[in-house]
């Protein structure tokens, strides 16, 4: 078949033959399709969509462009998790030992952070010592002795994915569901869980700026699971402010430390407590969700997954003394508090107006290639709802002093809203999307 022919199909409205879209894919992944065809058939999706059928076929072509992982060696069901991503974001970092210290195998691949949201792989790498670039062997001994561990993505999971992305990324053919759902599945599938559970994030801070956009991701990525004999369920959650009050890597890390200890933000520790109950219902570890929830919260209660997680931490190179000793972290040398200009309510916290101020502190990359301060960051010392007086302190700025920090600071304060009436509180977990 000629790129042409396909991409005129697609330009002109027809649905793609799984020999298009096999063709497709073979031809980025091997590059025999130049960038300007590939483009344009990027381009004629975003305008024209994909079914249902299509969006699964593009998923199956982009898997099997890459290494699957064999986790069929380990015994029991194993649970993947994924989060589309958001401000504060730390809920894998909790959530893996969480589930495993209740019996679930977590393999989790993770990514890094790219513009104002965070990365996985970033906060973890703030741990003096942790590697996220196990070999897959070193993955599944890390799994079959401890139940979770948390890498990179190998470099042969998915290279379609890295190619279509990066040129998604630079000709504005990112915001499509049936590219975002292959996207995001084709990886999740290629990791190998026989069960997945997603946290779509919604809100300010998120790439789904709407329950309807956030629901229909959220049905799609759904549909591929089921369709590919995964157990997949999707929560879909709130990301309108930050989750949690740390956001940049070392500081979040503190914060899951604390979250583990039973002593962590009430929202943060919902979404874990939520996704935890799923994940264990998943794998049949428990009969029921009143179950499954008791489980996890004596998980928690008992310092069971805070052990757990130290044991993920020593396994992976780090530094295991942070279970019980916080100041392993790195720590920026300068702290400038960010008054509240008045007094009254908070009203609204602007999840992605925090991400980018944290990321011009240098907690965040605009580029892929990069580098970050681990130590950089905010910490929130409000929430929506809270009353302030005029001259307290909003937040917390964490710098090192090779940043200037007025236009973080600038960008820091323009992030709250301070009103005279609290604001009505949406529920933090909006909707449970399952097959
Ligand atoms: N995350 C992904 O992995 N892929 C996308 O296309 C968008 C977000």
């Amino acid at each position: 078949m000629r790129a042409v022919d396909i991409i005129r199909a697609k330009r002109d409205g027809l649905p793609l033959s799984r020999e298009a879209i096999d063709t497709f894919v073979r031809g980025v992944s091997t590059g025999a399709w130049p960038d300007y065809q590939t483009a344009a058939l990027l381009m004629a999706i975003v305008l024209r969509g994909m079914t249902a059928d299509e969006t699964v076929l593009l998923t199956r072509a982009m898997v099997a462009s890459g290494d699957r992982v064999d986790l069929s060696g380990l015994p029991g069901i194993k649970v993947g998790k994924h989060s589309t991503g958001g401000v504060g974001d730390k809920v894998s970092i909790v959530l893996a030992p969480v589930a495993a210290a209740c019996g679930v195998i977590v393999p989790k691949m993770s990514g890094r952070g790219l513009g104002h949201t965070g990365g996985t792989l970033d906060k973890l790498e703030s741990i003096p010592g942790f590697r996220t670039a196990l070999s897959i062997e070193e993955f599944l001994a890390a799994l079959a002795e401890n139940g979770c561990a948390i890498i990179g993505q190998t470099a042969n999971i998915v290279p379609a994915d890295k190619a279509l992305y990066a040129l998604r990324d630079v000709t504005a053919t990112i915001d499509s569901i049936p590219l975002i759902a292959a996207s995001i599945m084709s990886k999740k599938l290629a990791e190998g869980s026989d069960a997945l559970v997603l946290d779509v994030k919604c809100g300010r801070g998120a790439f789904m700026k709407t329950l309807e956009e956030a629901t229909a991701l959220a049905r799609s990525l759904v549909a591929i699971g089921t369709s590919a004999g995964v157990r997949t369920e999707a929560l879909i959650t709130r990301m309108d402010a930050p989750l949690g009050r740390a956001v940049g890597n070392a500081l979040e890390v503190r914060e899951c430390v604390e979250t583990l200890r039973g002593r962590g933000p009430a929202a943060l520790t919902e979404i874990v407590v939520r996704l935890a109950t799923h994940m264990l219902r998943l794998a049949g570890e428990a009969a029921t969700e009143d179950e499954a929830a008791a489980r996890v919260r004596h998980a928690l209660a008992s310092g069971a997954a805070l052990a757990r997680f130290g044991r993920m931490v020593a396994r992976q190179g780090g530094d295991a003394r942070l279970v019980d000793d916080e100041r392993v972290l790195p720590q920026a040398r300068g702290r400038t508090p960010v008054p509240a200009p008045r007094s009254g309510v908070v009203v609204a916290l602007d999840a992605e107006r925090v991400g980018r101020a944290s990321m011009l502190l240098g907690a965040g990359r605009e580029r892929a290639d990069a580098p970050i301060d681990h130590a950089a960051g905010i910490v929130l010392e409000v929430a929506p709802g809270d009353e302030v007086r005029a001259g307290a302190p909003l937040m917390v700025l964490h710098h090192n002093d090779a940043r200037p920090i007025d236009e973080a600071g600038r960008l820091a304060a323009a992030a709250v809203t301070i009103g005279d009436h609290a604001p009505p509180s949406p529920p933090l977990i909006l909707d449970w999307i399952r097959a």
